[in-house]
């Protein structure tokens, strides 16, 4: 490949740099795989309402989102470990988002801890945490990551277990592994020369930035599991949102709803926002695709919060769809995971270039100036 045009080709560029268990870890769903494919299947199968002639040539991809302006609608979702991915990862992606104009959000398991990407970047950002136990860890997590000057935080509640991932089972990330599989890993590794010298030689501390006194490693996801198993919580409930409101100044976003009673719930516990998502097909695995339950929940409680919706987003087109369909504006996972593992920030920022490139294009052809007006007209009935 000379030229990498598409987020696909991004995917491909992220499979031959990294080694395999890190790019199974990205790229895997859990179980079968059924949501994770059937997050982009169906977007895949919505249809575009194409219209001429309509004299749409100022196009304007900028939103906004919580009161913050967006380049075009589009938000660095959490990713787990992507300081393994690329040298101080999380700080890269950062720094892309920040000059491409879009909010990054920092995950609780991520490398560069909520200061680090703080001192290396001058634009606010959002920091995601996870149900966990220790109400006083918690509670020191939300401060740091507020002295750090994070604006939203994202509420994840579609992880109060680790659902299996076929993948990183095999590949060894969550168990020990047996004499040959060691030497299997160790050759993969000697392979790729090029993440070795850029992550493990150069990307040091390999630990979990806000969690470090907690998991002492993170080159092993077995050290993250153990961790999770100990620490997240499946006996929170609703109430439970009292208790991050009353140590939260910001705006609270819940991640992880499917259904429309829990849309309602989070709107009642006073979430400014929802993201209609199934972790990327990674939890409930034949859980529907995101896209597909999306409609029915901007419908019921669109007036009342925002609504964000990932899964599966993978262009500009999926962009316009997921908007028609409901969405203020979507969160992507992997994609700006492949951008990070390819080529570091620049590699995010072509990600990002690349979608903003292909909405405008398909707002063009759809007929359509600014993102407020892709409505449900926008997809052919
Ligand atoms: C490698 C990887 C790590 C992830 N880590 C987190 C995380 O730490 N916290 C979280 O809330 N979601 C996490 N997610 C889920 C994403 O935030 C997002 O919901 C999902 O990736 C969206 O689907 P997409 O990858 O098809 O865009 C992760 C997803 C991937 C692929």
């Amino acid at each position: 490949m000379l030229v990498p045009a598409s987020v696909s080709d991004y995917r491909l560029l992220a499979q031959r740099r990294l080694p395999r268990p890190f790019f199974d870890y990205i790229d895997g769903g859990a179980y079968g795989e059924l949501t994770l494919n059937a997050n982009q299947a169906d977007l895949d199968a919505l249809k575009l309402h194409q219209r001429v002639l309509r004299g749409a040539k100022n196009i304007d991809t900028s939103t906004t989102v919580l009161g913050q302006k967006l380049a075009q609608p589009v938000i660095l979702a959490p990713v787990g470990l992507a300081g393994l991915y690329a040298r101080r990862g999380e700080v890269q992606a950062a720094r892309a988002a920040r000059t491409a104009g879009v909010p990054f959000c920092l995950s609780t398991v991520s490398i560069c801890s909520v200061e680090e990407v703080s001192a290396a970047t001058t634009a606010p950002f959002w920091f995601q945490l996870y149900v966990i136990r220790d109400r006083g860890y918690a509670k020191e997590l939300l401060a740091r990551a507020q002295a750090a000057g994070c604006t939203t935080l994202v509420f994840t509640v579609d992880l109060p277990v680790f659902a299996t991932r076929y993948r990183d089972v095999r590949n060894g990330m969550t168990s020990a592994v047996p004499l040959a599989g060691r030497l299997a890993k160790a050759w993969d590794l000697a392979r790729h020369a090029g993440w070795l010298w850029d992550v493990p030689l150069r990307g040091k501390p390999l630990t979990f930035g806000n969690l470090a006194q907690a998991v002492p490693a993170a080159h092993s996801l077995g050290a993250m599991k153990g961790w999770v198993d100990a620490q997240f919580d499946p006996g929170v409930t609703w109430k439970d949102l009292d208790w991050v409101r009353s140590n939260w100044n910001g705006a609270i976003v819940i991640k992880g709803v499917l259904d429309v009673e829990d849309a309602r719930s989070a709107a009642g516990v006073g979430a400014s926002a929802v993201v209609v998502s199934n972790h990327g097909g990674r939890q409930l695995d034949g859980a529907p695709s995101s896209i597909s339950v999306l409609p029915r929940i901007a419908e019921a409680v669109g007036g009342r919060m925002e609504i964000l919706m990932d899964g599966g987003i993978r262009s500009g087109q999926d962009v316009a769809k997921a908007l028609a369909s409901g969405a203020r504006a979507v969160m992507l996972g992997r994609p700006w995971a492949y951008g990070l593992a390819a080529r570091g920030e620049a590699g995010v920022a072509e990600v990002l270039a690349i979608l903003r490139r292909e909405l405008e294009v398909t707002m063009t052809l759809l007929g359509v100036e600014r993102v407020s007006d892709i409505g449900a007209g926008a997809l052919d009935p």
